[in-house]
Order: C-alpha cells, then structure tokens, then sequence
C-alpha cells in the first residue's frame, strides 16, 4: 500500500492574499465546491479573525462542504481560535490552523518575544484550539529561517499539547530543494514524538522553487502539502496543486505516495479560479497553460503522431482538457440545463433566478452552437455577481472603423432609472469605459483589463476582467460574452457593483 499524500488546499486562504485576488463569500463557496469534487483533502477556507466577511466566508464553506475537512488559520492566541472554532463549528470536520513565527528575526523584530514566550504560547494555543475540535494543525512561521534547535523544541512542546499536524512553512521562499528536504527528515529524525504527527510543507514561490521544495519534502517524509490553484498566493505565491499532484502522479515510480484528487476536474479548477480572481494564466505554466499540451514543431509533432508518449508524458484529458464535454445546445431543456449545473456544483436559491438563468443560456445558445461547462460558469459569474439594486447594462453601440474615431453609446439601469451616456475613446473599449465613466463619475483607477477566450473558436465567449482601485479598495469585476466589448463594459459595471457593494469582501484589502 502507498501512502496517502494529503493535499491542504489554501487557494482560500493564501491564494486571497495576492494582492487583488479578494472574493466574496460566494465566490469561495463555488471554488470550495469544485475543490471538494476534485478530491481535496482540506479546503483552508480563510482566517476568520481577519474581518467579518472572512468570518462568514469560512463558514458558509464549513456548512457547504462535506467530504473534505475545513479548515480555518488563527494566529496563536485565543481570540483568533474563538473566531476560527465559531466559524467552524457547523462543518463535517474541521481544522484549526494555528500558528506563530519561531525564526529570530520575526521572533525578535514582529513578536518582540523571547523564545520562551513564544514556546509558551504556542502550547496554550493548541490546547486552546483543542477545546473546539482535536484536528489541530500547527506552524512554525518562518520554520524556513528558525535556528533547528529551536525548531525541535517549539516542535516536540506542541505535539505533547495535542498537535496532530505539523506544517512547516518556508515562508519567504528562501530555502534551496536539498536544504529544505533535510530540514524535514531532520525534524522527524530528531523531535522523539514525531511518529505521532504528519509532517505537511507550505512553500512559497519566491525564487521559483516552492513545487521543488515541497516535492523534496515529500520524499523526506512529509505526508501533506500545502499549495493552491494555479500556485496563487502571497507575493510569487504558494506551491502549485497542480504541479504537486501531477509530479507524484506521474513520477509513481520515484515517489512511495500518492493523492487522492481526480485529475480531470484540474484544468477546471484552475480555468474557475483565473475567472473569479481575474489573474490569467500563462500560456506555457505547466500542467494547466493553454500551451501546456501543444506541440509546435514539425520534429515534436510527427514524433507525438507517430507516439504519443515520444514527448507526451501526461495525456492532456487526464488533467481535464476537454473534459469540458459538450452537453447542451440550444435544443436542451431546462431539466438538463439545471442538472448540469448541479453537476458543476452550482444550485440557486430561487427557481426564478434559475429561470432567468435559463433565458440567458437560450440567448447564449442562440450565438453560440456549442455549450461548454466553461461557458456555464461565465454565465452563472455574470449572473450572480450582479444583485437586483445595482448598476446593469442595458444596450451598447460601439462604433469603429479604420479611419474614423471609435465611438460607443451606452444604457445604464440603475433601479427603475435609465442611464445615456456617449463617448468617443482611442477604441471602442475605451469609448465604452469613458461613456459608462459619464454616468458614474467613480473616479476609480483602472488596474486591470485582461480578456481571454472562455473556450476556442471565433465563436467563443470572451471573459474580461477588470481591475479597479478606488480609495484602496482593490476590486475585480468579470463579464462574459460573445462580443467582447458587450463582455468588457459588462466586468466594468460588474467591479463598479463590487466597489460600492453593501457585500463585504471575505477579505478586505486596503
Ligand atoms: O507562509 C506562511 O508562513 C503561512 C503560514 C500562516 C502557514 O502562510
Ligand atoms: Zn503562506
């Protein structure tokens, strides 16, 4: 029997903290959903202490979820444990992740504690968290750039208070692969309760190094990995779950351990969380850029027809490329519409929402012959981002033509009100942004504009993000169509909605 690799999903939780990256509770719940389907072993949903709307992000993710546990960070103290153990306490299983810096430099400079402070806090943290739960996960922040001796120490002190996970953070993406790998057989060669917990690993991508480092780790005997989707993260972010799975996966002759996640649901995942967070893909990341399977030269592609496994080493459907079957067309009926979306994990709350939605993927079909689950996705984005009370676009005229200034007309609702406006712009993007500005007045600093195909062909809907900025309040807004300057004015109004939104953000970034 191998062993299990747990994978500790914190696309929520660190992934958030990319700047920009925020989402709202809603938007958690749907990831939260996809993660579970995918396999996830734990969804670390968010760090409840850090707002209210972080609070009710992580527990609509522990009252939706049941086959992964969830869990919630807390700094090691009680109020932040109070929080996570509140946010908690209606999930199937949860964790709490508690954690506190043991290096010098944040010890003596962030903490200003002494290294027997923080043993002693760390001790009382566990044995607080434990009044809420016995699933009790600590780290050592830092762990990466702690003295060892230390390290063991802090280490053995928290497992004899009732720690069953230990996860060590190389926090500043400083260590080197070797290095790193040492540190964890070191750790469980020298703490003497170390038989009783797992060793898990949190790498951060600093100096590009996060996957190999958690990869190194896990041949050392480390039982989980901590990484996110599309390796989002703080900074250069966290270990890539893709990456992660895919290198123990395919490398089972290398590695004595294996995951439980379903493959196919990846390129799903990651498509899901570039949507919501607006951060795009590049084309050549690994295992889920567009150009990850593509063969571009004459020698590679011959070779691939000839055999695939000449420069194939995974199969492109493994990882869910074109998984997204083609189920529906404009003939379908709402019962296959419906149980579709129940199949992506997404149910409303209303049956009239469901029929509005319902009305829009008929338009959709109608543009549009082939529907794919990623299209399903964009519409329910669209939809769902955009309540009754706000901002909604009603019509767009945009004009351009080689040689004349591009121009575009807008119709604004806003409640029972009708809003005009016209501009004229260097495209007829920004025509329509300057046009929608004239009802506005925002005033907001635009960060951001990306467009990316959902699906291929010139049919294919467009998904534009918008990025704004206002007052320090960073925002992303998503619209989706098959015109693409219909979708951008649609993701302008919809980042609008979200930066004078009564929704709090899980978590607030100012
Ligand atoms: O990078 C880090 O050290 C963290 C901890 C909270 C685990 O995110
Ligand atoms: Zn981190």
């Amino acid at each position: 029997m191998r062993d299990h690799l747990i994978i500790f999903d914190t696309t929520l939780r660190d992934g958030e903290q990319s700047p920009g990256a925020s989402m709202t509770k809603e938007e958690k719940v749907r990831i939260a959903r996809q993660l579970e389907r995918m396999g996830v072993d734990v969804i670390e949903a968010g760090f409840p202490a850090a707002s209210n709307g972080d609070f009710e992000a992580v527990k609509a993710v522990a009252d939706t979820i049941k086959d992964s546990v969830v869990c919630g960070l807390a700094r090691a103290i009680e109020n932040d444990i109070n929080r996570a153990g509140e946010a908690l306490c209606g999930a199937n299983a949860a964790r709490i992740h508690t954690f506190i810096a043991t290096s010098p430099i944040h010890m003596k400079n962030k903490l200003r504690m002494s290294p027997e402070q923080v043993v002693e806090q760390a001790v009382k943290a566990i044995k607080w968290a434990r009044r809420y739960t016995d699933n009790v996960e600590f780290s050592p922040e830092d762990a990466g750039r702690s003295e060892i001796n230390f390290l063991c120490r802090v280490l053995e002190a928290v497992i004899d208070a009732g720690a069953k996970t230990l996860n060590i953070p190389d926090t500043v993406g400083y260590t080197m692969p070797d290095q790193f790998g040492e540190l964890i057989r070191t750790l469980r060669e020298r703490i003497p309760n170390s038989d009783k917990v797992i060793f898990s690993v949190h790498c951060h991508n600093d100096l590009g190094l996060a996957v190999a480092n958690s990869l190194s780790a896990v041949i050392n005997g480390a039982r989980q990995v901590e990484c996110t989707i599309n390796g989002l993260g703080e900074r250069a972010g966290n270990a890539a779950l893709e990456e992660v799975v895919m290198a123990v996966r395919t490398r089972q002759d290398f590695f004595p351990c294996d995951t439980r996640i379903d493959t196919t649901h990846i390129v799903p995942a990651s498509k899901l969380v570039s949507g919501i967070t607006g951060f795009p893909v590049q084309p050549n990341k690994a295992i889920v850029g567009a150009n990850a399977f593509a063969h571009e030269s004459g020698i590679h592609q011959d070779g691939v027809l000839k055999h695939r496994e000449t420069y194939e080493i995974m199969r492109a459907e493994d990882v869910g490329w074109g998984a997204n079957k083609l189920l529906l067309g404009k003939h379908s009926g709402r019962n296959a519409f419906r149980s579709r979306l129940k199949e992506l994990g997404i149910e409303f709350e209303s049956e009239e929402l469901l029929n509005t939605m319902f009305v829009r993927f008929k338009d959709l079909a109608d543009k549009k012959h082939e529907i794919f689950d990623e299209d399903l996705h964009a519409l329910v984005s669209d939809e769902v981002q955009t309540p009754e009370e706000h901002y909604r676009l009603l019509s767009l005229t945009a004009h351009s033509e080689t040689g004349e200034t591009p121009f575009a007309r807008v119709v604004i609702a806003a409640g029972s009100n009708e809003l005009h406006a016209e501009s004229e712009g260097s495209g007829p993007v920004d025509a329509t942004f300057r046009a929608i500005e004239k009802i506005l007045h925002s005033g907001a600093e635009l960060q951001l504009f990306s467009v990316n195909n959902i699906t291929s062909g010139t049919d294919a809907q467009g998904e534009v993000t918008v990025r704004l900025q206002k007052s320090g309040r960073i925002v992303n807004g998503q619209g989706a169509d098959t015109d693409i300057v219909v979708a951008s004015a649609k993701a302008y109004l919809s980042a609008f909605n979200k930066l004078y939104s009564r929704l709090e953000k899980a978590h607030p970034q100012v």
